[in-house]
């Protein structure tokens, strides 16, 4: 069996080394530009177009990820890119759910508890206590109850503030009130103080984070983004924070990353900024659920994880 590798600024080395410890029979190479050479799966983050166009001896690509806009954007633009004979398979979790908890559930904490407040104090060398935001109003709205979202929602749900969620089709998660659909949607926005959005980026989900829904939320909200930078209008952002009807937002994820350094929102001090980290790839778990689903594929099993083309995720 036959396994091409590619992943730009990884350590492609360590990778092969713990494939070839968990696949012992597989033949491993790196991806090099002009290798047209066989291969049965791919394992791939964001790879060029010429690295899969025209493959059509893949059985199946493995998205070194869970979102696979990147790789679906690829198809969009040269239709007939994916192969059709292989399934693209996106990462489950692999570890990046608790360090999406993590991740909000600082970010919620530091809005509940004003910490972002208090540091601004801190820097005017003032003493002064704020008054607390009332838990039971504090409401946080979760966008995608996937392996990410779901996780998130139920992490913050423990902490006693309501936790709303929101997907495309019906979900019973204990402790959170959910909601579906289109019709569902105002209804999930309404009064939420705290947005987090954990879609997948698709065409349905483009741009959702605009100011008619900024405008559903309760006057001074927060906003976090650890999905896409392409769910959010940057514009509306900066409007809605002028105008008072958010507070501050938290973002991960941008339009163009890195981040030009020439962009508003590095200047904007309610909004903070970080690398796209918030949950980061890790190589032991990938590797071991990829080897995982690799084995049971050649044995002519089924597997989770196999992303639905038309939907988008
Ligand atoms: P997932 O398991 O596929 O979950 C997606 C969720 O979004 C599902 O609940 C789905 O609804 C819902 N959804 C999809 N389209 C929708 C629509 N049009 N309307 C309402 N709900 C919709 O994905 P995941 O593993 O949780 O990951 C979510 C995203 O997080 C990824 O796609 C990626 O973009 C992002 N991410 C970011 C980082 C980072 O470091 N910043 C790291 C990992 C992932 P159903 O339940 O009905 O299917
Ligand atoms: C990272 O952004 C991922 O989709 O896994």
């Amino acid at each position: 069996m036959k396994i091409l590798f590619y992943m730009p600024h990884a350590d492609a080395a360590a990778w092969l080394h713990d494939f070839a410890h968990a696949l012992p029979e597989a033949e491993l190479r790196e991806w090099q530009a002009g290798d047209t050479a066989p291969a049965d799966f791919a394992v791939v983050w964001r790879p060029p177009r010429e690295m899969l166009a025209g493959r059509d001896d893949l059985r199946a690509i493995f998205n070194l990820g869970a979102g696979v806009d990147a790789i679906l954007a690829l198809e969009h633009e040269h239709p007939g890119t994916l192969p059709r004979s292989a399934q693209l398979i996106r990462l489950e979790d692999t570890g990046m759910a608790p360090q999406m908890a993590e991740y909000v559930t600082h970010a919620v904490l530091r809005y509940l508890r004003r910490f972002d407040e208090y540091q601004t104090l801190q820097n005017e060398r003032r003493w002064a206590v704020l008054d607390p935001h009332p838990r039971e109003t504090f409401t946080v709205g979760v966008l995608g109850l996937g392996v990410l979202g779901a996780h998130v929602a139920q992490t913050l749900a423990a902490f006693g503030m309501p936790v709303r969620g929101y997907s495309r089709s019906a979900r019973q998660i204990d402790g959170l009130a959910t909601f579906a659909g289109e019709a569902q949607f105002d209804t999930f926005l309404d009064g939420v103080k705290v947005l987090v959005n954990l879609l997948p980026h698709t065409p349905d989900t483009r741009d959702v984070l605009n100011a008619r829904t900024f405008a559903k939320l309760a006057r001074g909200a927060y906003l976090i983004n650890v999905a896409r930078g392409g769910h959010l209008v940057e514009a509306d952002l900066l409007d809605a924070l002028a105008s008072g009807q958010l507070a501050a937002a938290t973002l991960d994820v941008f339009r163009e990353e890195p981040l030009p350094a020439e962009h508003p929102f590095w200047q904007e001090p309610r909004i903070t900024i970080t690398p796209h980290m918030s949950a980061l790839t890790l190589r032991e778990e990938s590797v071991g659920q990829v080897a995982r689903k690799i084995d049971a594929l050649m044995r002519g099993d089924t597997v989770s994880g196999v992303v639905n083309l038309e939907r988008g995720y």
